[in-house]
């Protein structure tokens, strides 16, 4: 289900990537952004505004715990299903985390890629990227019932 160049351009795209920066950006990004979706990291701390958020340490380390979920996926492109059922099961069950929220975190991870890789995120770049995430969320998706 995946060309070439895709397989080329996901791999190439994480192995540049700083998994600190990116992971903290992006989890940063979606907790400012979507406010709600701050419920269910209570065990965080006191997430009161853009900057608390950015300087809190257990943000940060969750960003990297994120990124390197998806380096898992981007190691097993063609089982991702298969890699992310106790991930999946965890979110959903353990967490209850509202499955619409995995594609807002996608958005955000996108922007933040996008803002890094300036001109090299091209529009063929881009499109495998979001292909990628997609089968990324609705594998997370896939416990829920
Ligand atoms: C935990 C990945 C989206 C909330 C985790 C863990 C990973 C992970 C690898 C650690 C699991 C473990 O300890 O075994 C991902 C990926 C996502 C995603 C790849 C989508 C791209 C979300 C979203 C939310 C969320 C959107 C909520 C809005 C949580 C929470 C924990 C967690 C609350 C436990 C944190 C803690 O207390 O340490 N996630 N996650 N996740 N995730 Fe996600």
């Amino acid at each position: 289900e995946w060309t070439d160049f895709e397989r080329e351009t996901i791999k190439s795209i994480f192995g540049k990537l700083d998994y600190d920066d990116v992971g903290l950006a992006a989890l940063c990004r979606c907790l400012v952004v979507y406010p709600w979706t701050q419920r269910y990291f209570g065990n965080f701390g006191k997430l009161y505004n853009a900057d608390a958020i950015n300087a809190n340490p257990m943000v940060a380390a969750h960003g990297k715990v994120v990124l390197n979920g998806l380096d898992k996926a981007v190691k097993n492109l063609d089982n991702i299903k298969g890699t992310y059922t106790e991930l999946s099961v965890l979110h959903s069950e353990k967490l209850r985390v509202d499955p619409d929220n995995f594609r807002l975190l996608a958005d955000c991870l996108t922007i933040v890629v996008a803002a890094r890789m300036g001109a090299d995120f091209t529009a063929e770049v881009q499109a495998a990227f979001q292909k990628f995430l997609a089968v990324v969320v609705s594998s997370l998706c896939r416990q829920y019932h």
